[in-house]
């Protein structure tokens, strides 16, 4: 299979933030895979924003470290990593501050197209907006890319809606969800979409239900104070788990254009019913053997944050009303896997009787480790023992079947820079979208909050609280396992 590289125009990349932990371990290496993939025109520039002193040798060095750690040992033609360094400049920019923006302007070039990535907390969202055009660097086809968390809540994500439209339109603003941009999320789509197998069984009267599951090994680490005023609802269900669902649910849309899959996407989440909160297990991961709990983490031995959150959604459509939705999130869990499982329901009427037992088909689209689908299928098992049936996947592996392509095409953050690049908002949210979500996940946690809900609590490297796992049972179901 020839990889193809779809050229962007040669574009001018200011990272605000050019020198924190997101730059260096996902922008950064990730603009070096495309320029080592030849889809970095001639003529493009990156340059590095933030308060640090710095000048460009520095800078560079700093991302030759960064490409060296977090790239992924990708390898060039000899010469290509300085090349790419030789795009890379900096610029001693503060955004509370009017230091720096005359040189940044300096730097622009007229014929390019310019995006501004704002990789910096929510709050120098506004300052960053305000000074890129008191300072003139922004243009009516200039892009921003905003960084997750978009607002706190609603209230927060509607002013921090109108700051930027005060100086930005909507077709200029990126809201990034990462998980937007991985392979088999847009093959969710393909395979939707592009199938005549799938389309006709997507829906209540042969779908049983569907779970999405994004399970963490890892604790809040450093993200401590941050993470404890958050939450795994907002954290991930609000956004990730939130997009996951709007895809797996959404009907078809006219054609594979922004507005056109967004107007689909938002539908889903205006029809998604107010949570009973029997239908919500909040978790909180205990002591492990060294006595670090997540309390420990967050330094709050009486935080009632959650660090799981498992719930049953219902849409109240023609397409899905009957179908719950499982949707279940956490750190420290047993494996680190992400999937989205449709379950189809029994066949009318078992030809074989109850012996049989009972046997279901599932596609599971995996979106992370190996990602790939999975579909169950029911058939005989092998060997003389009469009329025994046997559940075996239809296996596929992304890497195993799309060879090295697989390997280029697996980190979500280039492609979304590049869609930027391109001017392409599809796999970006809008601006009504996030708001939706928060206006179905307020009440939510204001509910638990009024309720002083303490999250139950559940041993690291564990599959979650067993509240969660009686979710399902209740209703004659189960999670499928978390296994990397
Ligand atoms: N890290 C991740 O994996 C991740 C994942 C998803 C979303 N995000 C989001 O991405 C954003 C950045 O996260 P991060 O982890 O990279 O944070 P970080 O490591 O704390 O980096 C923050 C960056 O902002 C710069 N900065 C701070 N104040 C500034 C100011 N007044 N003017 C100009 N630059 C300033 C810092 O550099 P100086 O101190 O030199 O100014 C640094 O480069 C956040 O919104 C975060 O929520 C991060």
């Amino acid at each position: 299979m020839v990889s193809r590289v779809i050229p962007v125009d040669p574009f001018d990349l200011v990272i605000f933030g050019g020198t924190g932990d997101l730059a260096r371990r996902k922008i950064l290496p990730g603009l070096f895979r495309r320029f080592c993939a030849g889809q970095m025109p001639e003529g493009s520039q990156i340059i590095g924003a933030a308060r640090s002193e710095m000048d460009d040798s520095e800078y560079r060095e700093m991302v030759s470290d960064a490409v060296a750690e977090f790239g992924g040992g990708r390898t060039c033609e000899a010469g290509t990593l300085e090349a790419f360094l030789a795009t890379v400049s900096y610029v001693t920019t503060d955004a509370k501050g009017d230091g720096g923006w005359v040189d940044l302007n300096g730097k622009m070039r007229e014929d390019r197209v310019r995006a501004f990535y704002f990789s910096v907390g929510p709050s120098l969202f506004g300052d960053l907006a305000e000074r890129l055009h008191r300072f003139g660097l922004a243009t009516p086809e200039s892009r921003i890319v905003v960084e997750k968390p978009f607002g706190h809540d609603l209230e927060t994500a509607k002013a921090l809606n109108a700051t930027l439209a005060q100086h930005f339109d909507e077709t200029q603003i990126y809201r990034i969800d990462h998980y937007l941009g991985k392979e088999t999320v847009q093959n969710l789509m393909a395979v939707r979409f592009g199938n005549m197998l799938f389309e006709p069984l997507w829906n209540a009267q042969y779908v049983d239900h569907i779970q999405i599951t994004v399970a963490e090994t890892v604790g809040v680490g450093g993200r401590g104070a941050y993470y404890d005023h958050s939450g795994a609802m907002r954290d991930m269900v609000q956004n990730h788990l939130m997009q996951l669902l709007c895809l797996i649910a959404m009907e078809p849309p006219a054609k594979f254009d922004p507005n056109a899959v967004r107007d689909e996407k938002l539908k889903v989440i205006r029809a998604l019913e107010p949570v009973d909160w029997h239908h919500i297990v909040r978790g909180q991961y205990g002591a492990d053997e060294n006595g670090q709990s997540y309390r420990e983490d967050v330094e709050d031995p009486k935080s009632r944050t959650e660090s799981f959150i498992a719930m049953k959604c219902h849409i109240s459509n023609w397409r899905w009303a009957g179908t719950p939705f499982y949707l279940r999130t956490g750190k420290r869990l047993k494996a680190r896997a992400s999937e989205i499982a449709v379950v189809f329901k029994d066949a009318p009427h078992s030809i074989f009787g109850a012996d049989a037992g009972r046997h279901r088909n599932v596609l599971a689209i995996r979106l992370q480790p190996n990602e790939g689908m999975t579909l169950d299928v029911t058939i005989k098992e092998p060997g003389p023992g009469g009329m025994r049936l046997l559940d075996v996947p239809l296996d596929m592996s992304f890497a195993e079947a799309l060879g090295p392509d697989a390997e280029e095409a697996t980190e979500a953050y280039e492609r979304l820079i590049m869609d930027v690049i391109r001017g392409n908002q599809t796999l970006f949210m809008r601006g009504d979208e996030v708001e939706a979500a928060w206006a179905w996940t307020d009440p939510l946690i204001e509910g638990w909050q009024a309720r002083n809900d303490v999250p139950k609590q559940y041993d690291p490297g564990s599959s979650g609280p067993e509240d969660a796992l009686m979710l399902m049972h209740r209703d004659g179901r189960k999670w499928r396992e978390v296994k990397a």
